[in-house]
């Protein structure tokens, strides 16, 4: 049967400065009909997620494709199947995979690097599929925090973002393992939330001009571990007053996206305190992937770890949410429903 969509296009390549919701167009398209090995999609949550920025410059180079021009923006969500003739999936499966901004979307989609998957039946809600059980969030989280980083009970550790998707959940795991969590956040409901219901030890504002010392006064020999989202000149302060020696995990460089320089790091601090720098992703970790799924399962579970989101509504919020996850507009992860 054939349908009409419509669907989120990029009017202009961004290659510096912030992501505005009018760099995106709605527009309507037919789909062809399917042949063989291809699904209609029917995506009910869609995921933002900040490495999407890396794919609207219209430089290449990058690890993902860019978009073109006119055409739609594809991400992960959890999509229920309308049309299949795929030999695993049938209609009305749920699947987490990549799609189209779009109310209906072909699978695969261009450029598609991701297969299909049903989603696992301990996950009871679509979204968490994207957000705390998700390879961009909770299982980003625990492999960052336990094999990246090898926390041990009775450090310090510092996450920056750390009302954010990964953020909150790294920190809430680093805990969780019987370490001392100091969250860096951008606003003061974050800070208390952090504080308040998530636990975290300390809650401190990166953007104050006296953020070592505020450091200092919480952990005066140092953190061991730093989990690192944004990059620049925070963490170059982090670094600064580290203990000797200690680990930096870098999960993201989210401060330095938007330029097209890149983050120019003065190396005395790693020196200096010793430190070891370590970048990574959760597919470093394949075979720790799955025992991971399971802590994070029993967590929310047991209410140990509290997954938070942002929900906007509906397609016309995608172009609004995409912007606001690098305003900070969003408290764990950002996610857009379609009813
Ligand atoms: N290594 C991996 O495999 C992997 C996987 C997933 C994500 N990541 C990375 O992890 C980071 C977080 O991603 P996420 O999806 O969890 O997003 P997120 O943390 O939920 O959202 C981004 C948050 O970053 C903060 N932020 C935005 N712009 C900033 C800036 N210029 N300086 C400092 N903070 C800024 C904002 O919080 P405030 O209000 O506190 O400023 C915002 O809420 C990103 O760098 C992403 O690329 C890496």
């Amino acid at each position: 049967m054939s349908h009409t969509t419509r669907f989120v296009s990029l009017n202009r390549h961004i290659p510096t400065g912030r992501i505005e919701p009018d760099h995106f167009t709605i527009q309507t398209k037919n789909l062809p009909n399917l042949t063989n090995g291809q699904l209609l999609l029917r995506p009910i949550v869609f995921s933002l997620d900040a490495t999407l920025r890396g794919q609207l410059t219209g430089q290449e180079g990058y690890f993902l494709p860019q978009i073109p021009l006119g055409e739609a923006i594809t991400g992960i969500a959890v999509s229920e199947v309308v049309e299949s003739r795929h030999p695993n999936l049938q209609p009305g499966d749920r699947v987490l995979s990549q799609a189209e901004w779009a109310d209906l979307s072909v699978w695969p989609p261009r450029d598609s690097w991701l297969d299909p998957t049903p989603l696992d039946p301990r996950i009871d809600k679509p979204s968490h599929a994207l957000g705390v059980f998700g390879l961009l969030g909770g299982l980003t989280a625990h492999t960052g925090i336990i094999e990246a980083g090898q926390v041990r009970a009775g450090e310090t550790v510092v996450v920056s973002a750390a009302a954010g998707n990964v953020g909150s959940l790294a920190g809430q795991i680093a805990r969780i393992r019987g370490a001392r969590v100091i969250g860096l956040a951008g606003s003061q409901q974050k800070r208390a939330l952090l504080t308040e219901r998530l636990g975290f030890d300390a809650a401190l504002d990166y953007r104050a001009p006296d953020l070592a010392e505020q450091l200092r006064a919480f952990a005066p020999a140092g953190p061991d571990l730093y989990f690192d989202a944004v990059g620049g000149e925070v963490s170059q302060t982090v670094m600064g007053i580290m203990r000797r020696p200690a680990r930096v995990i870098v999960c993201g460089l989210i401060s330095t996206y938007d330029h097209d320089t890149a983050w120019t790091i003065d190396i005395r601090p790693i020196y200096g305190n010793g430190l070891t720098l370590q970048g990574f992703t959760p597919l470093q970790f394949p075979d720790a992937l799955p025992a991971a799924l399971d802590d994070l399962v029993d967590w929310v579970r047991d209410g140990a770890l509290i997954p938070l989101e942002t929900e906007r509504r509906g397609l016309d919020a995608l172009p609004g949410a995409i912007s606001g996850l690098f305003r900070g507009e969003n408290i764990g992860k950002m996610i857009v429903t379609v009813p």
